[in-house]
């Protein structure tokens, strides 16, 4: 399976991040990597500006969050079908900064990730356990909770990914060790099985996410049942993004 490298630019991107994208585009098209499918994923408001520095080029263009209707009065809020006029064709749904800051629930994740199959975009699910869940032990219980709320009976390899992001890992620096990514995505693939069955849950691109940085990427993206990361923090450097998507060559 073809893997994704996908990068999270979160709140950020206002300053440099565009000429970093440029820069991204032009690593890559003389030094290709093609055994990973990119995708960046901007504030909604760069989206335009970001189709126009990847136009022509292989890299895919994805947003970061999307309302479960079409349209109506939802006052700042952006329904999946204006992502995808805007050129995205992704949607990270249920990122952790959206369930802590938003109290979004899984139902909630859920709705979205059925707007974003009706735009026809890809939804990205994130789940992942606290640092308190995962002190007591309960990384299991809460990734299987989140499993079985957020993902539609709908979902499908092919308009689906499942990204783990440890909540204690992002943007700290922390990692969990690779035999623990291995035991935690054999699990969510697991689980999917359950409630996908078997040949939707093993074709599934289940995604790392946390502090992944060029230096630990090799570990943490060759460990069994991973494919590919989301990135945060590290795809806003053209040279730290690329560093990460070479891995895969
Ligand atoms: O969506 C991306 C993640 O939250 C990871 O962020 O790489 O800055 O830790 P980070």
């Amino acid at each position: 399976m073809r893997p994704l490298v996908a990068g999270n630019w979160k709140m950020n991107g206002l300053d440099s991040a565009l000429a970093e994208l440029g820069a991204l585009r032009q690593r890559l098209a003389q030094a290709p990597v093609p055994e990973a499918e990119i995708m960046v994923c901007p504030p909604a408001t760069l989206l335009a500006r970001a189709r126009e520095v990847l136009a022509g080029s292989d890299i895919e263009l994805g947003a970061q969050d999307c309302h479960p209707l079409v349209s109506g009065a939802h006052t700042g809020d952006i329904s999946a079908e204006m992502l995808a006029d805007a050129g995205a064709t992704a949607v990270i749904v249920g990122h952790s900064e959206r369930r802590i800051d938003h109290g979004e629930p899984d139902s909630l994740v859920n709705a979205k990730a059925l707007a974003a199959y009706r735009a026809g975009l890809t939804a990205i699910i994130c789940i992942g356990e606290t640092e308190a869940q995962h002190r007591d032990g309960e990384t299991l219980d809460v990734l299987k909770r989140q499993l079985r709320g957020s993902v539609p009976e709908e979902a499908r390899a092919a308009n689906t990914v499942i990204a783990y992001e440890p909540v204690w890992a992002i943007g700290s620096g922390l990692t969990p060790t690779p035999a623990d990514v291995a035991e935690v995505h054999g699990f969510i693939r697991g689980v999917l099985s359950q409630l996908l069955g078997q040949n939707e849950s093993g074709a599934m691109r289940l995604l790392y996410g946390g502090s992944v940085k060029p230096a630990n990427a090799a570990e943490l993206l060759f460990v069994p049942d991973v494919n590919g990361a989301l990135v945060g923090g590290a795809s806003l450097k053209a040279d730290d993004f690329y560093a990460i998507i070479e891995v895969y060559r």
